[in-house]
């Protein structure tokens, strides 16, 4: 198999803050985190709010918070992403389409924004072609983000990334706001860009929509994936492999909207062992120990019971 154009291994990221006693305590957020994309390949995380889907982004990005610490390993084209090397790729080569619509300048017309102050005949194109694409009209272009409604600010958020030439997109919740028809020409969008060669990762909530275009599927769980499969596996229940999955699949709209009791732990309360074990009907004291990450039939799983 192909080098993979982004390869996380081991990431983890934690938060240093201050409790009531002035006490300096470390969150570990982000544990032993696992994804590869391949050039051609969409890739969709998804997984509760809070699992750290935004988190691990902005450490692909090297755009994490001041109190945020990241280990592990992200290997871009075969070689370390670095801070010095994703700064200078940062914005052309990698791009992220951000879950806020905060990241837009307030100040800048939207149509100066999207093309980055350039003038040049290609971006003018490349500008228009995506405004068709995205049903803006040519005046947007000279309005300010207040000015425009949720979705369309959406669309200019995607159309920021858009407008370069990336080898790597990520997108974190790019459809939010945008009516059906919008959300899924988005994505057809993303899956052009993946048949030109880009590798792209989609974090999102909508695992429906996920499942008509990408080709496989990244689970996270309370800040570790705990699956990774191919859209095929999600056809049926049982080719899905850990429990949290399974759950997630019977809470889709076609399979009856079942939803499994009881949240995520959050950091501070974090069990020994599987995450997922105070939500599970399998559990046994073995699932307090390590759980490793493991492949089964061409997907992998973190669960003792997977088969
Ligand atoms: N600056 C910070 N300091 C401390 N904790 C943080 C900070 N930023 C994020 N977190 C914590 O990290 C965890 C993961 O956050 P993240 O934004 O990645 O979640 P998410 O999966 O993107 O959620 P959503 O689906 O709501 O966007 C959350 O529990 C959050 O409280
Ligand atoms: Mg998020």
């Amino acid at each position: 198999m192909k080098v993979p154009v982004l390869k996380i291994e081991h990431m983890n990221i934690s938060f240093t803050q201050y409790d009531r006693g002035m006490r300096q305590v470390e969150l570990p957020t982000i544990r032993d985190l696992n994804v590869e994309v391949h050039e051609g390949e969409i890739v969709a995380v998804v997984g509760s709010s809070g699992s750290g889907k935004s988190l691990l982004a902005h450490g692909v990005m090297g755009v994490l918070p001041y109190n945020a610490s990241m280990g592990g390993k992200i290997v871009y084209r075969g070689e370390e992403l670095t801070a010095d090397r994703i700064a200078r790729l940062r914005g052309n080569e990698i791009v992220l389409v951000p879950q806020s619509l905060s990241y837009l300048n307030p100040f800048a017309k939207v149509g100066y924004q999207i093309r980055k102050g350039r003038k040049d005949a290609q971006t003018r194109q490349r500008l228009d072609d995506i405004f068709k694409r995205y049903d803006l009209k040519k005046e947007v272009e000279d309005l300010y983000p207040f000015e425009l409604s949720g979705g369309m600010n959406r669309r200019v958020l995607i159309a920021t990334a858009m407008i370069e030439n990336p080898r790597l997109v990520i997108a974190d919740e790019p459809t939010p706001g945008l009516d059906l028809k919008v959300a899924k020409r988005a994505m057809r969008h993303f899956r052009e860009l993946a048949d030109m060669g880009a590798a792209v990762l989609i974090i999102t909530h909508d695992l429906e929509l996920a499942l008509e275009t990408v080709d496989r599927i990244a689970v996270f769980y309370a800040g570790t994936t705990i699956e990774e499969a191919g859209v095929g596996d999600f056809e049926k229940e049982e080719t899905l492999r850990h429990p949290y999955t399974k759950a997630l699949w019977r809470a889709m709209p076609k399979n009856g909207f079942q939803f499994i009791p009881g949240s995520q732990p959050y950091v501070k309360n974090m069990p020994e062992g599987c995450p997922f074990m105070p939500r599970c009907g399998q559990c046994t004291e073995a699932c307090r120990g390590q759980i490793p990450y493991k492949e089964i039939r061409g997907g992998r799983v973190r669960c003792l019971y997977a088969e």
